[in-house]
């Protein structure tokens, strides 16, 4: 994709210096774009999230947004910088209310732009606006996932990155939490997510990306991977298919 406002590659990267965990890995991620990437535990799935976000060394390759390059960008620098990251686990403070979590998102705006921020996402998550004064650790699962992805979203981000934002839901709830995330990029934010979820979450995703031991296995459009017979067998619970489904008449 020419006009990508994500572009990593040929990253290298991982927690040693001298054991990389990624060996070249490349993908890219347009505005109004949701893109996952899948692969099994240990893949590297997370740590290509956590290099874009500035939290693991990038020895080679690079990452560009909108064309400028922000490998090895400290993570604080990033959201003014228009990127938001949501990690997979202890990604809203439990001790604090709904209100003060979103207040963590807005630290460096002005007290009014901040306020409709503030307005915007209870607008866009009712159930956190009709909670704002609970602590977050009351909130279920999924109310916790939007808390953080309101927070995430609080100062406009460009690109946001979610390291698997249905990790333990039930499948409704998870369905509803991929629906407001591809709401987001009907807003024309960037979305790249990282889940085990695959299925549902190529469901509602533009396109795909596998990685296996750190590198790029297949990618595609996400019906094009969701529909690959082989990675059905592995990543997306489903035997392979017993016979080719005949071609579809007058199809294209
Ligand atoms: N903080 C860490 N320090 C050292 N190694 C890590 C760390 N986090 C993950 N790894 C290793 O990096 C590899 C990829 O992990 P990860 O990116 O979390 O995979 P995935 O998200 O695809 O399951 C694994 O071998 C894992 O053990
Ligand atoms: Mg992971």
């Amino acid at each position: 994709m020419s006009g990508a406002l994500l572009r990593a590659e040929g990253v290298v990267a991982g927690y040693r210096p001298d054991s990389p965990i990624l060996h070249g890995v490349s993908a890219e991620v347009g505005r109004g774009e949701v893109v996952t990437i899948i692969g099994p535990n240990g893949a590297g799935k997370s740590t290509l999230v956590k290099a874009i976000a500035g939290l693991v060394a990038v020895s080679d390759g690079s990452i560009r947004l909108a064309g400028n390059e922000i490998a090895n960008t400290p993570a604080h620098r990033l959201p003014a910088r228009g990127v938001a990251y949501v990690p997979q686990t202890d990604n809203v403070f439990g001790t604090l209310t709904v209100h003060e979590n979103l207040r963590l998102g807005a630290a460096p705006l002005p007290r009014r732009a901040a306020a409709r921020r503030f307005d915007a996402a209870y607008a866009a998550f009712p159930v956190l606006g009709e909670r704002r004064d609970r602590k977050a650790h009351v909130l279920s699962g999924g109310q916790r996932q939007m808390l953080a992805l309101a927070r995430a979203l609080v100062p406009e981000p460009e690109l946001i990155l979610l390291d698997e934002p249905t990790a333990g839901l039930a499948p409704r709830v998870a369905a509803e939490v991929l629906a407001l995330v591809r709401g987001l990029a009907a807003r024309g934010v960037a979305v790249l997510m990282v889940e085990q979820n695959a299925r549902a979450a190529l469901g509602v995703s533009d396109r795909g990306y596998v990685l296996v031991e750190g590198r790029n296995r297949l990618e595609g459009r996400a019906a094009e991977i969701a529909a690959n017979a082989d990675l059905g067998a592995v990543f997306l619970g489903r035997r392979p298919p017993v016979r080719r489904p005949a071609p579809r008449a007058g199809a294209g």
